[in-house]
Order: C-alpha cells, then structure tokens, then sequence
C-alpha cells in the first residue's frame, strides 16, 4: 500500500499551478469575518450534532446554483490546478475506467446523492446495472425522476449503515464524500465487505484528517472544524489510515491510497471567492435572513477551504493545511 501521509509542507505544486498563488485574504481576517457574522463559537458548539438530514435538504438550493450546478455535491478535481468543470467528473470518469478494467457487471454507489455519478456512468455501460443508495429520500426522488429512461439505473433509499441484503454480490461499490458523514468505521466496513461479491472492488474519494492534525497550528485546525461543523460532518473527517485499518477489519484488502489534496485547490479557490462576496458585501449578508441556516452556514465551509488544507498561508509554498483529501482502494479478497 503506498503511504499517503506525506509530512506537513513537503508537497509542492509545478509551476503555474494555483496553489502557487497567495490567497489575498489571510486565515486570521477569514476567521474574524465568520466570528463577526455567525460567531465562532457558536457554530462549534454543534459539533457531534447529527444534522446530515437538515443539512441536505436546506443546502439542495446551494448545490444546485452556486456549487456546481448540475446536481453534483463533490469536489471538482483539477490536476493541473485550474478550475475547469469537467473536473466534476474526474470521480466518475475513475470509476468508468474501473469498471472496464474489471468488468465490473454489478455497481453499486454509496450516498449517489442527486445521481451526478451514476447518471454519468450507466449510459456509458450497457452491459453494466447499477444502483445508487441515498439516505435521504428526497436526494433518490430527484436523481430517480432523471433515470427514468435507463434500464440500467436505479436509485433507492437505504444507509451505508444497513445496507439492504438484496445488495450482496456486488463487483464494484464507489463512494463520493459520504462516507466522512458514517459516525461507526467498523459497521461501514462490515457493510461494504458484505455487498461486495469474492474479489469485486472498492473505490473511495473522501476527505481525511491529516495525521499530524493535533499538531497543524490552531487557526488552521480550527478552519477545519468549522468546514466539519458546516458540512454536516458532525464527528470530524477521520485519518485515513482509521478507514484503512476498519476494511482491513472487515476483510477488505486496502490495495492503494492516493494523496488527491492538490487537485482540489481550484475548486476550493473557487467555493472560496463565491463565499467571500458573503463576507464583504452586506447585501449578500442580508440573505442570512431569508435563507435556512445550513444553506447559509455553506458560506463559512466555502470560505475556510482553502486554509484548511493549503494552510494559513495559502500559496506560500507547500501545503501545511489540516485536512486532505484521497482516495482508498480495496478488494475483497474471499
Ligand atoms: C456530499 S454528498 C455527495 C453525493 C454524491 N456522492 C455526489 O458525488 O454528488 C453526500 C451524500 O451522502 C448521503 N448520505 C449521508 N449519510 C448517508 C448514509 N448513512 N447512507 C447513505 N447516504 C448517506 C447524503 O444524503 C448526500 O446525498
């Protein structure tokens, strides 16, 4: 397995790549506008809260209109550090080489949200059926009414936490920032081996406490809480080697990491000049009024990315941030 922790500062960006590029306001006034307009404090008083539910359905508006805009809820992915949509794909895209590669015939996505991923790959594969799975009934409802015409889809709702047996025998499950939200790593892991059929596979894209969190400076860690309290992920991103070590528990057999951090600084960036006109334009403020809380509270997580995983500095050179963000292969072996 290669080791993705690499140490706090030793990741260097090419040349012309944008996390090469100072961030013009600093982490400590970043901080001072969300404490200014929500108080800090406040919002980290609801850390451990289970919100999952209410979040979703209060930040559909957000996701829709001011993240991607076409039902997408996940980091774009840009390796060469500029933003570009079709990086909302490159997940997707993973996964569809995956599937060739394997042959996958059964795919299954864990918390497929409004469908974005899935959506994407059933046309592409024919010979393949997939399912998508989603806590919240509202998310199957939208992404369901989009699959109508394929064969090959199916949205249902269900937990990564229960999963349904008639889900066993599965070639491929992926999973697309959902599982930070699973509040019991061995009970998900339990899940997955199970579904998953004698040497069918598993690819997951998430976000990670780094390692050496405890030891990031503190206005770094604490940029990194509020983007857990403001997400919904309520008991903090885990390392990934706690992910690792609880599929290896369950049986799995964690074949890869990838360090996929630098290639989520041009949407980061982007979230973040979204959310600063929040900040600094009080007829944006006033939105705080109208809107439901967890959609506005998408502002803070908007403004503090960058700082949490490029660090107070960003574009200083070298990532020194809190969080990262990689993916995790596995099989299972039986
Ligand atoms: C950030 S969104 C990602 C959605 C989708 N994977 C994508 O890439 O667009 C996380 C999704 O996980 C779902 N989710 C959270 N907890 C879940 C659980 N226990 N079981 C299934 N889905 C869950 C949420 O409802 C939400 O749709």
């Amino acid at each position: 397995m290669q080791n993705i922790a690499a140490p706090a500062g030793s990741h260097r960006h090419p040349e012309g790549h944008i996390g090469n590029t100072p961030l013009p306001l600093p982490l400590d006034r970043a901080l001072a506008h969300v404490d200014r307009v929500f108080g800090i404090d406040r919002i980290l008083a609801q850390e451990g809260k289970d919100v999952v539910a209410p979040y979703y359905i209060q930040s559909e508006l957000g996701y829709r209109r001011v993240h991607s805009g076409a039902g997408c809820m996940h980091m774009a992915l840009c390796a060469d550090g500029r933003f570009d949509r079709a990086g909302y794909l490159t997940q997707a895209e993973e996964v569809a080489h995956l599937i060739a590669e394997t042959g996958a015939r059964r795919v299954l996505e864990l918390g497929s949200g409004m469908g974005f991923n899935s959506l994407h790959l059933a046309p592409q594969h024919p010979e393949a059926h997939f399912t998508g799975i989603d806590l919240l009934e509202h998310h199957v409802r939208k992404s369901a009414r989009k699959a109508e015409s394929m064969a090959n889809l199916a949205f249902r709702q269900g937990s990564f936490m229960d999963l349904p047996p008639d889900l066993d025998g599965m070639d491929l499950a992926f999973a697309v920032e959902t599982l930070c939200h699973a509040s019991d790593l061995d009970t998900v892991a339990r899940q997955i081996a199970q579904a998953l059929a004698p040497g069918g596979r598993l690819l997951i894209y998430d976000g990670y406490r780094r390692p050496d969190f405890d030891t990031a400076p503190e206005a770094v860690r604490t940029a990194a809480r509020l983007f857990e309290v403001t997400t919904a992920v309520s008991t903090g991103f885990r390392p990934i080697e706690d992910w690792c070590a609880a599929l290896e528990r369950a049986g799995l057999r964690v074949t890869e990491t990838r360090d996929r951090t630098a290639d989520t600084i041009a949407c980061t960036r982007k979230l973040h000049r979204s959310a600063l006109r929040f900040f600094t334009d009080w007829r944006f403020r006033l939105l705080r009024f109208v809107l439901p809380r967890h959609l506005v509270l998408n502002t803070v997580a908007g403004l503090m990315g960058p700082y949490m995983i490029e660090g107070a500095t960003p574009g200083t050179g070298g990532m020194t941030g809190a969080l990262l963000y990689g993916t995790i292969t596995a099989e299972n072996p039986r």
